[in-house]
């Protein structure tokens, strides 16, 4: 990159650091809390602003705010609320850049990957305002008199929404779009490590349009808040996108409650590579979709099971590939893996390393931590090993586990001999074969012939202990949607009414 492309991307971070809010939005206000949190920046381990630590009374007062706006949210035309929906949307293509820039300071991931992320965050504001003109109900006919039965589709009141630091504003708009979509009022928590992606995001909605006490944001401890989220009689539903561990936690401090329930949780996707596959297609997708966030998502591959015939070929393309990742900060020019989120994550990666070549695996490039420090770990492939480690621990890093197989039934066997069931992935040409196993697998979501398939499109969730529900999509609506059944006894029917069934 030339120098007036390196000046860019540092006056793009100048830009981020301008994005900094420092207060909490609660029930309208721009508030500070009791003591404040320090947010840092994972690649230059810096501190890069603060975010209020609330206290459950501010707490409290954003969910009260959530109920009383209700009604009047709620009760506003569809196409209103959508209109609102669109003019975030624009308000967050207008500020794209500064934007990225943020989520590239909080959450470490190259610039071009964290503007790429607000263009998928949009997605979903974009969608969901097509939601709002769509909430059709259904005119049902009765088989007592010439009744009919309106199905009417309402939302399902003021709503809690926890999110994770590794999409800081797709996860969200992701949650909160479906729900302004549907009429329901949204009191957030985002991640302490990433809070100011969802503040400027807030800010954008508020210009908006969207009305005081409608959205609040939440920033502090998890103990503190997810408490009263999870307690309060008021707030009627809570969307959670997190591990599994944390996902039982909350569920069953909603249960007194009875909150309606939206449960993200943890993967660890299988993707498996037949024979027959395009191999060069295998090998290109496996490295966008396992490398996204230096491997921090809950989608991507955790193991990849290669058929013996191509075993080796793979191997030897995947490993050139991955050597040739550049690993930087995320305003470097050409960087293409950041940092870690943290130092337990780069622990947890080494763990991995350390315990496949202890089980007998072999480190094909990469393995251990980056020579310029801090919380960056190399793009590594591992070749075999145990490969149980990695069905059942998400390894949530840079690095690639592969191992060999010889049948269709045993390769099924071992992507559903996990407790999780988010997404999985493979690779054939035969298309018989491709609709056989998408069946078989016990996955939420599955790839064929594509290693990403993360948009707005998408019905995404899991099955098993990656949870329920589905975010996105025309279903992702629904999580915020009752149905209410009105029964019209009509008189404007046709003849004489018949005998009730016997
Ligand atoms: C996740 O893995 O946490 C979300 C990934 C996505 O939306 O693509």
């Amino acid at each position: 990159m030339d120098e007036a492309g390196v000046s860019k991307l540092q006056a793009l971070k100048v830009q981020g650091e301008g994005m900094i809010r420092e207060q909490a939005l609660v029930a309208g206000d721009w508030v500070d809390g009791q003591g404040r949190i320090e947010v840092e920046d994972p690649a230059e381990e810096t501190v890069i602003g603060h975010a209020p630590k609330l206290s459950a009374a501010q707490v409290e007062t954003a969910v009260k705010a959530a109920s009383d706006a209700f009604p009047a949210w709620a009760g506003m035309r569809e196409f209103e609320r959508a209109a609102i929906l669109r003019r975030w949307g624009e308000l967050i293509d207008r500020d794209i850049d500064g934007l990225g820039a943020l989520l590239s300071l909080e959450n470490g991931k190259p610039f071009a990957e964290a503007r790429g992320e607000i263009g998928y965050a949009n997605q979903f504001v974009k969608w969901f305002a097509g939601e709002a003109e769509r909430l059709n109900g259904a005119w049902i006919p009765s088989p007592t008199a010439h009744d009919r039965i309106l199905a009417m589709r309402q939302p399902v009141g003021p709503v809690a929404a926890i999110t994770p630091w590794n999409f800081p504003a797709a996860m969200i708009t992701r949650k909160v779009a479906p729900a302004f979509a549907a009429g329901c009022t949204v009191v957030l928590k985002p991640a302490s490590a990433t809070p100011f992606s969802a503040l400027a995001l807030a800010a954008l909605a508020l210009e908006a349009g969207v009305p005081p006490g409608v959205f609040s944001v939440m920033t502090g401890e998890s103990g503190v808040i997810a408490p009263v989220l999870t307690s309060s009689p008021l707030l009627r539903k809570l969307s959670f996108t997190g591990s599994t561990g944390v996902g039982r936690e909350l569920m069953a401090a909603c249960a007194p409650t009875l909150k309606r329930l939206s449960m993200e949780l943890g993967g660890a996707a299988p993707l498996i590579v037949f024979e027959d596959a395009d191999l060069e297609l295998a090998v290109a997708e496996t490295v966008k979709g396992k490398f996204r966030c230096a491997g921090q998502t809950c989608v991507c591959p955790n193991r990849v099971y290669v058929h013996v015939d191509i075993y080796d070929a793979f191997l030897e393309r995947l490993t050139a590939r991955v050597a040739a990742l550049k690993v930087g900060a995320p305003f470097e020019p050409g960087a293409e893996i950041g940092p870690l989120i943290d130092l337990k994550g780069l622990e947890k990666v080494e763990d991995h390393v350390q315990r496949t070549v202890a089980r007998g695996g072999r480190v094909l490039t990469g393995g251990e931590r980056h020579e310029r420090g801090g919380r960056f770990f190399q793009p590594t492939v591992l070749d075999g090993g145990d490969e149980t480690l990695f069905r059942d621990e998400e390894t949530f890093g840079p690095v690639v586990p592969v191992f060999p197989f010889r049948t269709e039934e045993e390769v099924i066997a071992l992507a559903n001999a996990s407790e999780f069931g988010l997404a999985s992935y493979l690779f054939s040409e035969n298309l018989n074969r491709v609709m056989r196993v998408a069946a078989a697998i016990e996955a939420g979501m599955v790839g064929v012939n594509v290693g990403l398939m993360s948009n707005a499109a998408n019905p995404f969730g899991g099955v098993k202990q990656s949870g329920f529900g589905r975010e996105g999509s025309i279903y992702g609506i629904e999580e915020y949607l009752q149905v209410k059944a009105v029964t019209l006894g009509l008189r404007w029917a046709m003849g004489p009414k018949p005998a009730p069934p016997v």
